[in-house]
C-alpha cells in the first residue's frame, strides 16, 4: 500500500459515506493543522538502507505484550463504527483476526461488547475515565469478563475538542443528522456520559486493581510523562494526538516518539498511531523504537467499502508493503530494526519542563 493506494481507499470511502460522516471520521481538531501534519511527518525521515544481504526471506510477525501478531499494526479504537458498516465493530474484530490483528474496541462503540464476536485473548478495551466512574469500572469488569487482554485508558481527552470548521463534531450530533446503527443502549453507548477531567494515575492503578489487567496510557506526547506513567506502573504507552482531533497543533507523533522511547528506556512496550499510512511508516515507528502501531482512519475505510473483508485488505496491503521496505532496506525481521537505519529531520528541541 504506497500512499496512493491509501489515498485511493479513502476517496472510495468518501463516494460511499454520507458526508456529515465522512468528515466526522476524516477531520480534525480545531484548524486541523495537527490532523493534516500527521502523514507529512512521517516523511521527514529519511533511511539509510543496507545493501548486499539476503531479503529473500523476511518476516513481518511480531509479539507486543506477549500478543502474537501478523504484522506490527493493530486497530486503533475509532467510535462510532457503524456509521460505516452494518456490521460495524463486528466486522472489524472479523477482519482484523483474518490478518492476524487485535483491534482496540472504543468506549464510544456502536455494537455492545457481547455482539462484536470478540476472540477471548484477541482484543483490548479502550476506556474513557468517565464522569461516573462506576460506568467506567463496570465497563472494565465487562470487558475483562469478554476476554479483553488490556485495558488502554486514552487520556487525552478531558474534553472533547471542538472540530475543524465548527462542523457536526460530536459523536451524538453525527447520529442525529446521520444515524446509522444507534450506540449500544449500554455502558460502551453514548449513554455512558462523560469523560472526567480529573483523571489522574490513581484512575489507572485503580482500574489495574480492579480487573487484574494490564492497563496502558493512550495519548502520551512527552518523555517526563511517560516517565511519570511508568513509575505508576502502566504496562505500556501509546504515543498519540487522537488522530489530530483534541489539541490541534499538537506535535506530530512522528516526532513526540523518540522522546518517549528515550524515556521510557524499555521499560514498557511504546506504541504509536496518527498518519500511519504505508509500509515505510510503519517502518520508520519501529526503527524510533516503537514496538507496534495503530491505524484508525484507514480501517473505518477499509470497513466502509468492504466490511470485515475490507478491514483484512488493508492490514493485508500494508503488510505487502511492509515485507517490501524490509527488503529495501536489507533488513528481514522486525528485530532488525535499529536507529541508525534512519536519519532524524532537524526540528525544534522540546524545551525542558
Ligand atoms: C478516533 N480516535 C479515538 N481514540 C480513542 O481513544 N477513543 C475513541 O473513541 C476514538 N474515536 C475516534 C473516532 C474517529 C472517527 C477517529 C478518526 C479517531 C483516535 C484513534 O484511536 C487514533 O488515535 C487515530 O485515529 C490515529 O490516527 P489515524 O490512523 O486515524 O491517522
Amino acid at each position: 500500500m504506497g500512499t496512493g493506494l491509501t489515498d485511493e481507499l479513502r476517496a472510495r470511502a468518501a463516494a460511499l459515506l454520507d458526508p456529515v460522516v465522512r468528515d466526522y471520521y476524516n477531520g480534525g481538531s480545531g484548524d486541523g493543522q495537527s490532523a493534516a501534519e500527521a502523514a507529512q511527518a512521517w516523511r521527514s525521515y529519511r533511511l539509510r538502507p543496507h545493501v548486499l544481504r539476503d531479503v529473500a526471506t523476511v518476516d513481518t510477525r511480531t509479539t507486543v505484550a506477549g500478543l502474537e501478531l501478523g504484522l506490527p499494526v493493530l486497530a486503533a479504537p475509532t467510535a462510532l463504527q457503524g456509521l460505516a458498516h452494518a456490521a460495524a465493530e463486528r466486522a472489524t474484530a472479523q477482519g482484523c483476526a483474518a490478518a492476524g490483528t487485535i483491534p482496540v474496541v472504543s468506549t464510544r462503540a456502536s455494537l455492545p461488547l457481547e455482539q462484536m464476536g470478540l476472540a477471548p485473548g484477541r482484543w483490548w478495551m479502550q476506556l474513557y475515565v468517565l464522569q461516573d466512574r462506576r460506568t467506567t469500572h463496570d465497563l472494565a469488569l465487562r470487558a475483562r469478563d469478554l476476554g479483553a487482554a488490556a485495558l488502554v485508558v486514552t487520556v487525552d481527552t478531558p474534553v472533547v475538542a471542538s472540530r475543524a470548521g465548527g462542523r457536526a463534531a460530536l459523536p451524538r450530533e453525527v447520529l442525529r443528522v446521520a444515524p446509522g446503527i444507534p450506540p449500544a443502549d449500554s455502558a460502551d453507548g453514548l449513554g455512558a456520559g462523560e469523560q472526567a477531567m480529573d483523571v489522574s494515575v490513581v484512575d489507572l492503578s485503580l482500574l489495574a486493581e480492579l480487573t487484574g489487567l494490564p492497563v496502558w496510557a493512550k495519548g502520551v506526547l512527552r518523555g517526563d510523562d511517560a516517565a511519570r506513567l511508568v513509575t505508576a506502573g502502566v504496562a505500556g504507552l501509546i504515543v498519540s494526538n487522537h488522530g489530530g482531533r483534541q489539541l490541534d497543533g499538537a506535535i506530530a507523533t512522528a516526532h513526540a516518539l523518540p522522546e518517549v522511547v528515550d524515556a521510557v528506556a524499555g521499560r514498557v512496550p511504546v506504541l504509536v498511531d496518527g498518519g500511519v499510512r504505508n509500509g515505510r511508516d510503519v517502518l520508520t515507528a519501529l526503527t524510533l523504537g516503537a514496538s507496534a502501531v495503530l491505524i484508525g482512519r484507514p480501517v473505518l475505510w477499509g470497513l466502509t467499502v468492504g466490511g470485515a473483508a475490507g478491514v483484512a485488505a488493508v492490514f493485508d496491503d500494508l503488510r505487502r508493503d511492509l515485507e517490501e521496505q524490509f527488503r529495501l532496506c536489507g533488513v528481514t525481521s522486525v528485530a532488525d530494526l535499529r536507529r541508525d537505519l534512519l536519519v532524524e529531520p532537524t526540528r525544534p528541541s522540546p524545551t525542558p519542563g
